[in-house]
């Protein structure tokens, strides 16, 4: 049985993950950890500062983490610390946190880390990066739309998303938003909306010669990132200390 802890237990993508381990029959939801003590799903929830006991005590395999930017760093050292293996899914990540979190985890344990779990999303990024190495020269808008308590903007994955198609057309001013008088140059538009329950959109446009395409992606229900996640954490036990990523938990190149 893989021992899986979860941190931001109490939280939508803790929760939706608890369910889903503690149905899994080759995994044991052992513990979770968020600001306040609780139980989830016949587990306890520890408070932060008691993570590294907690860890211990249960001897966990895996840890994943669905928090805040703010409180990843510190989870992550602590995880590693205790050798577990690592998910990370939270976003809005720094440049130098995500550096502190390389220094914990490299050489160290395994892990893997993504702006979005989802399995169709890893398929939209190949046809992204495929469509962005041909339409270099289109005009090229990302637009992006999550629930009213999502606090980090752009998303995670429309981020990716801009460092992918940069990748291939080369790197852009991005314009987030427009308003006033501005003539189109050849920069990327970032476009976010927020409202509802929307679980997360995502769509990039190229424009050009009387035409557009579009490719989109809609999660309906958040449980495609935590069923992602669940499969990166049986995939990630075992495996050479590093950083990997969806393409690597399926064998996608
Ligand atoms: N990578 C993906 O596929 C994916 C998918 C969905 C959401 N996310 C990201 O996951 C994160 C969480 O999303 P959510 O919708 O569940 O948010 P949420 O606000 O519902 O849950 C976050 C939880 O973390 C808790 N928390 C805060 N500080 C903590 C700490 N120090 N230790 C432990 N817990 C702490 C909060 O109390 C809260 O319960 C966000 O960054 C979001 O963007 C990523």
């Amino acid at each position: 049985m893989i021992k899986v802890v979860i941190c931001g237990a109490s939280g939508r993508m803790g929760q939706t993950l608890g369910r889903m381990v503690h149905e899994a029959p080759d995994m044991e939801l052992v513990g979770g950890i968020n600001l306040k003590p609780s139980t989830f799903f016949g587990a306890e929830i520890v408070e932060a500062k008691d993570a590294d006991a907690l860890l211990k005590r249960t001897g966990a395999d895996v840890v994943i983490d669905f928090t805040v930017a703010s409180a990843v760093v510190e989870n992550v050292r602590v995880a590693a610390q205790n050798n577990c293996a690592l998910i990370v899914g939270t976003t809005g990540i720094s440049p130098d946190q995500r550096a502190e979190m390389e220094k914990a985890i490299l050489n160290h344990v395994p892990s893997v880390i993504t702006t979005n779990f989802s399995i169709g999303v890893a398929i939209f990024q190949q046809l992204v990066r495929e469509s962005a190495r041909l339409l270099k020269d289109y005009d090229i808008e990302v637009i992006e739309a999550h629930h009213r308590n999502k606090l980090d903007a752009p998303s995670g994955t429309a981020k990716t998303l801009i460092e992918i198609i940069e990748g291939e057309a080369g790197s852009r001013e991005k314009l987030y938003g427009r308003e006033g008088m501005k003539k189109r140059e050849n920069e990327i538009g970032v476009h976010v909306i927020r409202g509802g329950d929307i679980v997360g959109d995502h769509k990039v446009m190229y424009s050009k010669n009387f035409e557009t395409i579009e490719l989109s992606h809609r999660a309906y229900d958040r449980s495609v990132f935590a069923s992602g996640a669940v499969q990166a954490a049986r995939w990630v036990v075992g495996k050479k200390p590093g950083i990997y990523g969806m393409n690597d938990v399926l064998g996608l190149k």
